[in-house]
């Protein structure tokens, strides 16, 4: 099964990405995830992801894709795989299609989630990661069971420095002129669906279930 998530910052995409990960065996691949675990890693790669992140902008292209290929080389992602966060425009949107004809393969499903951006500022404020096993937690609506402590490992809750209200700003700026215009390119397709994500974890589970199952 291969799937994308699309959708603007603070959606819900990685929650629904890790259950259906998870559902389907497949490995969950977050570019954004992907980049933060190289934060303190002094290579070049490292310092450009970095400060892209931290000013809420893209990272290039080129080392984008680069870094997307070879996970999708890596053995665990030749029976499916599940992206969110990429494709981000079309130049990545293109890259993904040539890279998958290559190999014969095409998307299952592609999952556009969308909600109100009210919504979304808020998911993003309350929204806390565990420093340790990257677990994400919301100070409203998905509360650790102690506050400030990842219930999985134990792990200390932090704010990523790119929630910060500004840097959400630029990103929500940049999710409409940059990235929206990758769902006129795949909308005509039999794999793409349009997921209300104004409900809360469990609806919004639900209906992606009911449109891929
Ligand atoms: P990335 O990490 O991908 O961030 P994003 O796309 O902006 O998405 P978020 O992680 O903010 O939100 P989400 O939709 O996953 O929501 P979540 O499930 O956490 O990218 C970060 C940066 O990396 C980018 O800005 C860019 O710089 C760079 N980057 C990444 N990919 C790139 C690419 N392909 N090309 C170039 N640059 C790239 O949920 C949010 C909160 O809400 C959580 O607290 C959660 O508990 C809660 N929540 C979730 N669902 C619900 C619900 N239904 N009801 C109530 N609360 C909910």
């Amino acid at each position: 099964m291969n799937i994308i998530l699309i959708g603007p910052p603070g959606v819900g995409k990685g929650t629904e990405a890790k259950r259906l990960a998870s559902l389907f065996h497949i490995p969950h691949i977050s570019t954004g995830d992907m980049f933060r675990a190289m934060f303190d890693e002094e290579t070049e790669l490292a310092k450009i992801a970095k400060a892209h992140i931290n000013r809420g902008e893209l990272v290039p292209d080129d080392l984008t894709n680069k870094m997307v290929k070879e996970r999708l080389l890596e053995k665990d992602a030749q029976q499916g795989f599940l992206f969110d966060g990429y494709p981000r425009n079309i130049v990545q949107a293109k890259a993904l299609d040539e890279f998958l004809n290559s190999r014969g393969e095409h998307m299952d499903a592609i999952l556009y989630i969308d909600a109100d951006v009210d919504l979304l500022s808020a998911r993003i404020a309350g929204r806390r990661v565990c420093k340790s096993c990257g677990n994400v937690y919301h100070i409203q609506y998905k509360k650790p069971k102690v506050e400030g402590i990842c219930d999985a490992c134990h792990g200390e809750l932090y704010q990523r420095k790119d929630d910060m209200e500004d840097t959400v700003r630029r990103r929500l700026h940049i999710y409409h002129d940059v990235t929206a215009p990758i769902i006129d390119y795949y909308k005509d397709l039999q794999a793409f669906h349009a997921i209300d994500g104004s409900g809360n974890i469990e609806e919004t589970h639900e209906k992606v279930m009911n449109v891929i199952v």
